[in-house]
């Protein structure tokens, strides 16, 4: 594949796990317009028929040969138990699909000679912040599942990149949002939800945890400068670096939608870390920084939703 100064990912065949879900949809739209092969392996169909597809359980042997049937040159590994409170509900399939998924595909890479995997992790692998903002070289002490399967396999990551030569750059990204997300149970979705449906908008907790919130095609921009350059490998943080309160983040779609919107206080949900401030000097050191604030990047997530088809709930607020 070629710099990303061309743009061009040259014919390049590039594996996307996880391709029909929020970011995945994002990411194989950007690889097939930059010319890349693309095929998907998900649970679900990819909304775009023409995309070349593999639908199954990516902890099947036979799901992944199926997936890298004639080569691969990269791969971004998206497929996923994605959902914090889900991980904590169902630990096991969590651990089969963020681990041992992610094991065999990492072997199957190594023998089919993959260069290049890109993988989407996350800033819960630290857990409680000890620093001032979290960066690649805090502590990782995960709070709940999801974080401990996705820094388990970070260190496998670790282990293929430096035993069999296959790069993994592991992004650790903060809260992603952008168009796209009606399935999403995150707060932007659900806050966007709240006030098409007149139902009133949970809090979990006081409300002043903060959080950094990533626009989605800053993440597609961080994954094409991984795909493509040799320096991006093992952990890099990937956020908008500014953190917001839930309270702020409530106040900003308030604004943008110029709707009214009734909230309550709900109790803290378990595992829920009491901050994220992160440290993006490792991606702005290697080329990327993002072009989105919440403030601009809300802008198209709610015209999406301002004209989506949504159910109003009878009743109003609930
Ligand atoms: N969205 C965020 O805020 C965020 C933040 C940090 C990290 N991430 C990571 O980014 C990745 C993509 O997140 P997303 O928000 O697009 O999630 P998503 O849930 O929208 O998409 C995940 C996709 O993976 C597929 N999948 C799940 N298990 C699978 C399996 N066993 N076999 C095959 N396919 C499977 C799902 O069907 C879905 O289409 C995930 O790895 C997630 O952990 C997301």
């Amino acid at each position: 594949m070629s710099s990303p100064a061309s743009g061009d990912l040259g014919g390049g065949r590039i594996l996307v796990t996880g391709g029909s879900g929020f970011i995945g949809r994002h990411v194989v739209a950007d690889l097939t317009a930059a010319g890349a092969h693309v095929r998907v392996v998900d649970l679900q169909p990819h909304a775009d028929p023409a995309v070349d597809i593999v639908i199954g359980d990516l902890a099947e042997p036979e799901v992944i040969e199926a997936s890298l049937q004639g080569g691969a040159d990269a791969i971004v590994h998206l497929a996923a138990v994605t959902s914090v409170l889900r991980s904590v509900e169902h630990p096991e399939l969590t651990h089969r699909t963020n681990v041992t998924a992610t094991a065999a595909l990492l072997e199957a890479a190594r023998v089919a000679g993959v260069r290049a995997l890109v993988f989407t992790s996350t800033n819960a692998v630290v857990g409680p912040m000890e620093d001032p903002a979290i960066s690649e070289s805090s502590r990782l002490r995960p709070l709940t599942p999801y974080g401990a399967t996705k820094a388990a396999a970070e260190m496998l990551m670790s282990a293929y990149t430096e035993v069999y030569g296959l790069r993994c750059a592991c992004l650790r990204l903060t809260n992603a949002y952008g168009p796209g997300m009606e399935a999403k149970d995150s707060i932007v979705a659900r806050l966007m939800r709240a006030i098409r449906t007149g139902a009133r908008f949970e809090i979990y907790g006081d409300g002043r945890q903060v959080r950094d919130y990533v626009h989605v095609s800053d993440i597609v921009a961080a994954m094409r400068l991984a795909l493509a350059s040799d320096s991006w490998r093992g952990p890099t943080v990937i956020g908008s670096g500014t953190s917001l309160s839930v309270l702020e983040v409530v106040d900003a779609v308030k604004k943008v939608s110029g709707a009214s919107l009734s909230v309550r206080h709900g109790p803290a949900k378990p595992g829920e870390m009491p901050a994220v401030i992160v440290d993006t000097s490792r991606a702005r050191a290697a080329g990327w920084s993002p072009r989105y604030d919440l403030a601009a990047g809300l802008v198209g997530v709610w015209q999406e939703w301002s004209h989506a088809e949504i159910a109003v709930r009878a009743g109003g607020p609930g």
